[in-house]
């Protein structure tokens, strides 16, 4: 079996807030062509595209209406096509979202659905009858509130696990599979390289769908158990195998997003032999920083950022795959959420960089973080876009009754519109991303965090990206090596190395302000630095340095 992503770098785009070619404020296909050289330069070998399907754009695409054309705020399938043309030009591939967990409650097939209680469709959907408390069970919407939705004009539920305009589909009707699988070839065969598939692990439900257990002090129940990893996952996913993808000779990438994932399952997920996914996105990782809630937000503790990030490269090291993130289109961003966004700005943005790329797996870029973009300094509930943003909102505030100064300290440091701002292209007072007013606003701090001052800086947070991303090319080691964490219980220090034959890279990380002292004996050649002269045993704040070194 060909394993071409083994050593590919893949970098996603959020079309909304790439790049703007036609002055309406919302990046588009256009915008993306315009900008391929870039992407080229730095190095990249895949491009991942957040949904650009027609959509009424309640999550931003993630509610999809027409799997089949391109909304008109991106383009046209024609612009589809020439981009395709271009980044196929360039070498690289791309691959789209593909978002089957639910579709928008204004697809046709949804609209059909709820149009009685006998129509064919029906039963694409989950429809259940209220019960006398309200909803059919106590299922908590990911995005706030219930679950369920009722249809006044049939006087039933429906069940939408994220926003009300995002019905679940019924993947235990034979038809939905089908009309899904046919889908998916249509895109394959107009030459996409594979599927980023969102939530897929949510497609199978427990049947007779359960209450949960509600947590102290919640509203609603946790229906997670019985949607997560449901009992006909890997059945679902290798009958879309099956009809999708074995017969292909191309080289297609999958990577599924699956929320609560046990590195356990994703061997089995992941496992060349069974035909499911190439690798899964995990996020033990990204919810270290967590409270009881994601709202909550804590301090991450380097330790446990360690043992994590180790059980995941052991755990995947003989079979399976890892992918590798710090950042997507739902996570803040990482150099204010990890690092530090104010003293130390370069030095942590790269050293960040170097400790996820010097990891076994596909490193995925999210756009801007080659360029070290941070956090966005919000401050109303009015400066929001999101869904899921919004939602929590008026849960705690309109619902719950918490006030608003205890709420928004929490948005402002965890809310998906983090990432979403646009990307800082140069220093212009709409920093080069649209020449109208920007559907979210840019980062003030584009003046001095900008792609057109760092690509002419070979000292810049861009070039040391598109160094990494060649010595992952180049360098097996990089790829194949095997991982070994050191100084498991230093609360500054990270170490590790990766060992291929005689050859091995140590990576020693200060994730700290101050100067540390590294406890192991540091001596090799230097493959990376973010310092100049990286040399002796005391690590400056946020120091990142690769040696290679020979094993006698
Ligand atoms: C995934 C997407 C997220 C979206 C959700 C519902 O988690 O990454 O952006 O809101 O699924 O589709």
């Amino acid at each position: 079996m060909d394993l071409w992503w083994k050593d590919a770098v893949v970098y996603q785009i959020y079309p909304r807030s790439f790049a703007d070619s036609n002055g309406d404020g919302y990046g588009d296909l256009g915008g993306i062509e315009s900008k391929l050289d870039y992407l080229a330069e730095l190095g990249v070998d895949v491009l991942w595209l957040s949904p650009i399907y027609r959509s009424p754009q309640d999550d931003n695409g993630y509610d999809i209406s027409d799997y089949q054309d391109i909304d008109a705020m991106f383009g046209t399938l024609e612009d589809f096509d020439r981009l395709l043309a271009g980044v196929h030009a360039r070498g690289m591939k791309l691959i789209m979202d593909l978002v089957v967990n639910h579709t928008s409650d204004e697809h046709p097939w949804f609209i059909e659905s709820r149009s009685s209680r006998d129509n064919p469709k029906r039963d694409w959907y989950w429809w259940r009858d209220g019960t006398a408390d309200g909803p059919p069970n106590n299922w908590g919407s990911i995005f706030s509130g219930s679950a369920w939705q009722l249809d006044e004009s049939t006087g039933q539920y429906y069940l939408h696990l994220f926003s009300r305009k995002q019905p679940d589909l019924n993947w235990e009707n034979s038809e939905v599979r089908q009309a899904v699988y046919a889908m998916m070839n249509w895109w394959l065969d107009r030459g996409v390289d594979g599927f980023r598939m969102d939530v897929i692990n949510l497609l199978s439900k427990t049947p007779g769908l359960p209450d949960g257990r509600i947590p102290a002090g919640g509203l609603f129940g946790d229906g997670g158990p019985y949607y997560l990893n449901g009992p006909r996952l890997h059945e679902f996913l290798q009958e879309m195998d099956r009809a999708v993808f074995a017969d292909r000779e191309a080289e297609l990438l999958t990577v599924g997003e699956t929320p609560g994932v046990s590195v356990e399952l994703a061997r089995v997920l992941t496992d060349p032999a069974n035909r499911e996914l190439d690798m899964v996105f995990q996020f033990e990782h990204m919810e270290l920083d967590h409270g009881t809630t994601k709202w909550d937000h804590q301090p991450m503790d380097l330790v446990d950022l360690k043992a994590n990030l180790a059980k995941w490269q052991n755990g995947l090291s003989d079979v399976g795959w890892n992918s590798l993130y710090w950042n997507n289109h739902d996570q803040p961003r990482i150099v204010s959420r990890y690092g530090d966004d104010e003293v130390h700005w370069y030095e942590s943005a790269t050293l960040l960089a170097t400790v996820l790329h010097m990891h076994k797996g596909t490193p995925y870029i999210y756009q801007g973080e080659e360029l070290g973009m941070t956090n966005y300094p919000f401050s109303g509930i009015e400066d929001y876009r999101d869904v899921e943003s919004l939602n929590h909102y008026y849960e705690a505030v309109d619902r719950q009754r918490i006030p608003p100064e205890k709420v928004l300290p929490g948005l402002r440091i965890v809310s998906r519109d983090n990432a979403r701002t646009p990307v800082q292209w140069d220093d212009s007072p709409g920093a080069g991303f649209s020449s109208g007013a920007a559907w979210l606003p840019v980062n003030p701090n584009h003046v001095t965090i900008n792609a057109a001052a760092q690509v002419a800086d070979p000292d810049s947070v861009f070039h040391y990206y598109r160094r990494l991303i060649a010595l992952r090319h180049e360098d097996p080691v990089v790829c194949e090596g095997e991982f070994e964490l050191l100084l498991p219980t230093d609360p500054v220090v990270h170490a590790f190395t990766r060992t291929l034959g005689a050859e091995r890279l140590l990576v020693v990380a200060n994730f700290s302000g101050d100067v540390a002292q590294c406890p192991i004996e540091l001596d090799g050649e230097i493959v990376i630095a973010n310092y100049r002269e990286p040399t002796g045993q005391s690590l400056r704040p946020w120091e990142a340095r690769v040696y290679r070194q020979r094993i006698d």
